[in-house]
């Protein structure tokens, strides 16, 4: 069966917005293992912009499910994993400026670095998963730095305006998810997925696991504000 890793970055993003210590990710991770999370995710930005360093100690310390920890393969990340032990590790390019996660990274014309990162954490008994595009090359190429898993990009698709390309990109993953198994690495998917796609997406056999984050955040802001609103109104109304 299919697992749900649940990425909690932006309950830190709301978090960061006042710098102070509310909405709390490590709290918000036990509620989403107490709803059935098989995993979760944390993206530790070089710019610290939600997660903090903190909250990867603290929910290494707390989760009972599996830490996925998302990073560049930079020297500082890498003692960093080497020192937290997540469960997996789940290398993304990183640029400043950008808002997310953009594009798949580019193992074919990095082979020496991210091998090096690559062996650095597998050396630590953490396995290593690469977020990259369903694109055959990258596919080849991460097999060949040794990674354990790939993370397909799925922001492509969910971000495709016509059905035609959306289409297109859906077949894209399934022959990239048929070349990955071949190989024998582990196959996780993720980005852009919502309530609308995800079935789209579970068609496909042979992925582990979906990563997904800002969809379920948005969701969860939405449909607990009621009960929110209700909690202060009576603390107002009733003084
Ligand atoms: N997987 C990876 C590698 C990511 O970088 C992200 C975004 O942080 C996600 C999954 C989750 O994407 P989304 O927030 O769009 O669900």
């Amino acid at each position: 069966m299919a697992k749900l890793g649940v990425n909690i970055d932006h309950v830190a993003t709301i978090r960061q917005a006042r710098g102070g210590v509310e909405p709390d990710p490590v709290a918000a991770a036990v509620i989403a293992e107490m709803a059935g999370a098989d995993g979760i995710t944390v993206h530790l930005r070089e710019d610290r912009r939600h997660i903090q360093d903190r909250d990867l100690e603290l929910l290494r310390k707390t989760i009972k499910t599996r830490l996925n920890l998302e990073m560049a393969a930079t020297d500082e990340m890498v003692s960093i994993a080497q020192k937290i032990r997540p469960d997996m590790c789940t290398l993304v390019p990183e640029k400043r400026l950008e808002l997310t996660t953009e594009g798949g990274l580019d193992v074919r014309c990095n082979i020496e670095q991210i091998k090096s990162a690559v062996e650095r954490i597998r050396s630590a008994g953490i396995p290593v998963s690469l977020f990259i595009d369903a694109d055959t090359d990258q596919i080849k190429a991460a097999d060949r730095v040794g990674a354990d898993y790939i993370e397909i990009h799925t922001g492509i698709f969910s971000e495709a305006t016509d059905w035609k390309s959306g289409e297109a990109e859906l077949i894209r993953i399934e022959n990239g998810v048929k070349l990955a198994r071949k190989l024998g690495l582990g196959v996780n998917a993720g980005h852009g997925l919502n309530y609308a796609n995800i079935k789209q997406i579970t068609s496909i056999r042979g992925i582990d696991e979906y990563n997904i984050g800002h969809s379920i955040i948005s969701r969860a802001v939405l449909v607990g504000l009621e009960r929110a609103v209700r909690d202060m109104s009576e603390l107002v109304r009733f003084a």
